[in-house]
């Protein structure tokens, strides 16, 4: 007998320190006590989700959504080192069983940027040993509630999170320090494949609705399609291509197994590389996180630029040419998605489109947005590439980081003196996407219907 494929998800993710509030035990907390934060902002009580969870999940299942990808706070379940929090332990099974009714199967990301305060004091992921403190935290997920949730992601945007810590200065602790960049790369992927072996090992049997389901994990990869600002500069057409490689390219090597080039910014290699993940594939899907393009420009005389002070280059998300941009400056390029797509694609593994978004406080342009992008997916598909789902960032406004609550990614919006929920045209706009789709075949983005 055939069987039926497993249906397309459709989902929408958030992630933990933004939505929940209340996150007093992690590095960014501290962060933004510091006035990192754009207007001296707090994350405080952000959208009160700890305690509205039941709300938002009941809107994301009103969308047709049949996945929701959501991280937990390690910071929460671990507040000092070795101290369980069983309280937070059980709200978040809670969380759990309220996504099992709703038939939102989960996508659980064990790490979106946030560390408990007293991981980070010791040099976070760039201490010795960081991997196991990480794995002690793994386990006692595992052990609450792990064998219900088929779908993981064990770090979100590696890449993100060590370039803005140790090579920018918009992450905690904000330093330009690439032999840092390097530990903790090296770190950050030994507790990658530590919690890929955990999760794996699971020895007892799968429960609740998705049990069935194949245990898939992998990280949630940032990707930026990398372009020469001027294209007849030659010293941008490599500078381009060096991106390329170590950003979009370094961790899904690192992963399935093919190199590890984790050195000074990512490119030389590091001599002590992760014997545990040497030639051998820790990932069982590749999860794509994509907004946008980045222009590189070379500049060497142009004043010390945030982000990369000590480098002659700088990146802009934004060309010449461009016209219409997000709130935040960023272009709109769906074919980056399908360069992207079709890049991953190669390393022969799953897809799933972990986060893709729009920054667009009146909602003018998400509804193109939302439909060029999911054009690119079923365009992918129809190329044969194996793309599972889409996730939309971010079901519902946020505190963005280090911009604030300025930037307007949801699909509801929230009203922050009230902390009222509403939906934006977008949200009916994917509703309608998601419900001419699931009635047919898997339920996969169809070329056609983005034709009309
Ligand atoms: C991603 C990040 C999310 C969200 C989004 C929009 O890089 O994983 O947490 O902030 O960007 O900027």
């Amino acid at each position: 007998m055939k069987r039926k494929p497993p249906p397309f998800l459709w989902g929408a993710a958030t992630s933990s320190h933004q939505i929940e509030g209340g996150n007093e035990h992690n590095d960014w907390w501290a962060w933004e006590a510091e006035g990192h934060v754009e207007g001296g902002v707090r994350s405080g009580d952000a959208t009160d989700h700890w305690n509205r969870f039941r709300e938002d999940l009941q809107l994301a299942a009103s969308l047709g959504l049949n996945s929701y990808r959501f991280s937990i706070e390690w910071s929460r379940l671990e507040p000092e080192e070795g101290l369980w929090n069983t309280v937070a332990l059980d709200r978040y099974g809670e969380i759990l069983s309220e996504c099992e009714r709703l038939g939102l199967l989960p996508m659980l990301t064990l790490h979106h940027f946030t560390s408990p305060r007293w991981f980070a004091e010791k040099g976070g992921f760039t201490q010795p040993g960081a991997a196991e403190k990480f794995a002690a935290y793994v386990s006692s997920v595992i052990e609450a509630f792990g064998l219900r949730i088929p779908l993981w992601c064990t770090i979100n945007e590696p890449m993100v999170l060590v370039a803005g810590s140790y090579l920018g200065t918009f992450m905690p602790p904000g330093r330009w320090a690439p032999h840092l960049a390097s530990q903790a790369s090296h770190q950050l992927l030994r507790a990658h494949v530590l919690a890929y072996d955990l999760l794996h090992s699971q020895s007892r049997e799968r429960k609740g609705p998705w049990k069935d389901w194949p245990l898939q994990v992998g990280i949630a990869h940032n990707m930026l399609d990398f372009l020469p600002d001027r294209r007849w500069h030659w010293a941008e057409k490599v500078l381009s291509r060096i991106f390329d490689r170590f950003y979009n390219r370094a961790w899904l090597d690192a992963v399935t197994g093919r190199k590890q080039h984790f050195g000074v910014v990512g490119m030389i290699p590091y001599a002590d590389q992760v014997q545990e993940a040497r030639g051998r594939k820790t990932a069982d899907f590749i999860g794509i996180n994509y907004y946008t393009k980045a222009y590189v420009q070379w500049r060497p005389l142009a004043p010390a630029h945030k982000a990369s002070a000590q480098l002659p280059v700088g990146v802009s998300f934004a060309g010449r040419k461009d016209k219409v941009f997000s709130d935040l400056e960023w272009a709109i390029h769906p074919k980056g998605l399908t360069r992207m797509l079709a890049f991953a694609g190669g390393y022969g593994l799953p897809i799933y489109v972990t986060e893709n978004g729009i920054a667009d406080r009146e909602d003018r342009l998400r509804p193109g947005f939302l439909r060029s992008h999911l054009k690119a997916v079923a365009r992918a598909l129809a190329d044969g590439i194996d793309v599972r789902g889409y996730y939309y960032w971010s079901l519902l406004d946020n505190f963005e980081w280090g911009k604030g609550f300025g930037p307007r990614f949801g699909l509801y919006h929230v009203d922050y003196e009230t902390l009222a929920r509403k939906p934006t045209k977008s949200a009916e706009v994917y509703r309608n996407i998601i419900e001419a789709h699931r009635a047919q075949g898997d339920g996969s983005p169809r070329v056609e219907y983005f034709r009309s």
